[in-house]
């Protein structure tokens, strides 16, 4: 008979079904609730050394093709997430949990994991290496450089079953690199994968969340991710220009500069963008 019983590590769980962090895990009455269901397990919210508000909002939106986010982290605190991990733990015929963490630095996810390594929970710990949405800090995973460090120092102290929570990686070589990495450590699991990073939605020519900088593009484009504000920012300037000096030629810039924006837009709203944008341009010749 078929059997959706799982084990990772030593752990064991009924089914594979859990949901994800940063998904209806922030509070303990969330979690509780994924607890009292028949889930095989949660995951926390990833909580960081002090407590998080995230980033301004609205930074959550569903979309046809999926969702899309620029959260930044809110949690209430490792200590928050920890005491609740460690007290179900004790609890006869507690389910086994995953509790996702990270620093702000590489200072703070030692100073977190140490915390970790000296409470008494003994449960599965995640380490995120790919938050996408932290202004002004890169995802981690992506700098196999600090990435190794991390571990190898990481890997000196802890030794509760630790797994890290990986960004997607978009060229086969990068898979090379990393795995030549993680596969130096003796990690209890790989989980695949995060959000992919600077993604962008329109929707009526408008953004549906916040830029993840609290900037804004003009013309109704706008980004969530500062790698796509600066380029959505030249390609708005070239619009502008053109189309106050020479309204023939921005017609033509304005359109090929949106698509070329366009084509390195990541895949859930790629196609809607392109949408978008043509429809956009299509609105810019016409005028
Ligand atoms: C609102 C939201 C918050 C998230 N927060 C976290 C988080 O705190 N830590 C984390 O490791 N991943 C976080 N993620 C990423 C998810 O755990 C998951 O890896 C991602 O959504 C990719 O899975 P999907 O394609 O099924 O959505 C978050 C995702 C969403 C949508």
């Amino acid at each position: 008979m078929v059997s959706t019983h799982t084990t990772i590590g030593s752990f064991d769980f009924d089914n594979c079904l859990m949901n994800a962090a940063g998904v209806y895990c922030m509070t303990r009455d969330e979690l509780a609730a994924i607890d009292h269901s028949e889930a095989g397990s949660f995951v926390t919210k990833t909580g960081t050394l002090e407590e998080r508000a995230g980033n301004p909002q609205p930074r959550y939106a569903d979309t046809k093709l999926g969702s899309i986010n620029s959260m930044g982290l809110p949690n209430l605190g490792i200590s928050y997430y920890l005491d609740y991990v460690t007290e179900l733990q004790k609890q006869p015929d507690s389910k086994n949990h995953f509790l996702s963490l990270v620093g702000m630095s590489p200072e703070e996810t030692h100073t977190i994991l140490k915390m970790v390594e000296a409470s008494e929970y003994q449960g599965l710990v995640e380490l995120n290496l790919s938050c996408p949405n932290v202004p002004g800090k890169p995802q981690i995973a992506y700098d196999f450089e600090t990435t190794n460090q991390i571990l190898s120092e990481v890997f000196s102290y802890f030794t509760k079953p630790l797994g890290i929570k990986l960004p997607p990686y978009f060229d086969i070589v990068h898979f090379d690199q990393a795995a030549a990495i993680f596969n130096k450590y003796p990690l209890t699991f790989v989980n695949c994968i995060n959000s992919i990073g600077n993604g962008l939605v329109i929707e009526d020519e408008t953004v549906v969340i916040k830029p993840k900088m609290a900037l804004e593009a003009s013309v109704g484009i706008t980004s969530n991710q500062q790698r796509w504000l600066m380029s959505m920012l030249f390609t708005n300037g070239l619009i502008h220009l053109f189309k106050l000096s020479e309204p023939a030629v921005s017609k033509q810039v304005a359109m090929l500069s949106s698509i070329f924006s366009v084509v390195p837009a990541w895949f859930k709203s790629g196609q809607l963008f392109i949408k978008k944008a043509l429809k956009f341009s299509n609105a810019l010749l016409k005028s």
